[in-house]
């Protein structure tokens, strides 16, 4: 019998009260309630030194870019959502994406985080714009680590006011946006999942 696909979710802030936390709860919600196996994950759980390359010399790679992945490698599809800082990624997510990018084995095992993975891309903010061209420069990243990025993808703009008091996402047009986003990802996922 063939497995449901694997979905991991993860946001770029682990600021107490984080738009990008409530954003990705609202995707592990929605993707709950589909034919798959979601995995809501915190960059809080896998602390990471600033990407130094004399530091993964003398070190190697660290013990917690190994576990996440390995979460990466696991999962047929991920969902990262990220804030926005000065028109880009924070510097926690892009880390977090670099030193993950040195791994390609675990123990004698070959290992790919990355390469072919289905990934959806989305970005919150209190401002207008939803934190927009972060969400471009994250598309741009995962494409040239060799993600498949699905074209769905949702900025979500005054994320101050955008959540109920159950976490849900109130506004019906991005709630939309949101559910059709993460049954396309299902979908594909499904398609591609091994068995
Ligand atoms: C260094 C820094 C730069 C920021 N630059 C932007 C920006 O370019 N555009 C924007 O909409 N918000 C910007 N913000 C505001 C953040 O988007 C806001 O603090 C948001 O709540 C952070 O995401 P989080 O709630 O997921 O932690 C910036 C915040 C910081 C700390």
């Amino acid at each position: 019998m063939k497995r449901e696909p694997a979905i991991l979710v993860l946001a770029g802030s682990i600021r107490s009260g984080a738009y990008s936390q409530k954003t990705a709860d609202a995707y592990a919600a929605q993707l709950a309630t589909m034919e798959c196996e979601v995995t809501r994950i915190t960059l809080t759980d896998y602390p990471l030194p600033i990407m130094d390359e004399d530091l993964e010399k003398e070190k190697g790679i660290p013990e917690n870019a190994v576990k996440l992945a390995r979460q990466f490698a696991r999962h047929d599809g991920i969902v990262m959502v990220t804030p926005e800082y000065n028109g880009s990624l924070p510097p926690l997510l892009k880390n977090a994406i670099d030193w993950v990018s040195r791994v390609s084995s675990d123990g004698d095992k070959p290992l790919k985080p990355y390469r072919d993975k289905l990934a959806l891309v989305a970005s919150s903010s209190d401002g207008a714009m939803g934190g927009y061209s972060a969400l471009t420069h994250l598309r741009h990243i995962l494409v040239r680590l060799g993600m498949q990025v699905l074209s769905e993808q949702m900025a979500l703009g005054r994320a101050d006011v955008a959540f109920d008091d159950m976490g849900r996402i109130s506004g019906k047009r991005e709630a939309g946006i949101l559910e059709n986003a993460c049954r396309s990802l299902v979908e594909k996922a499904t398609l591609l999942r091994r068995d």
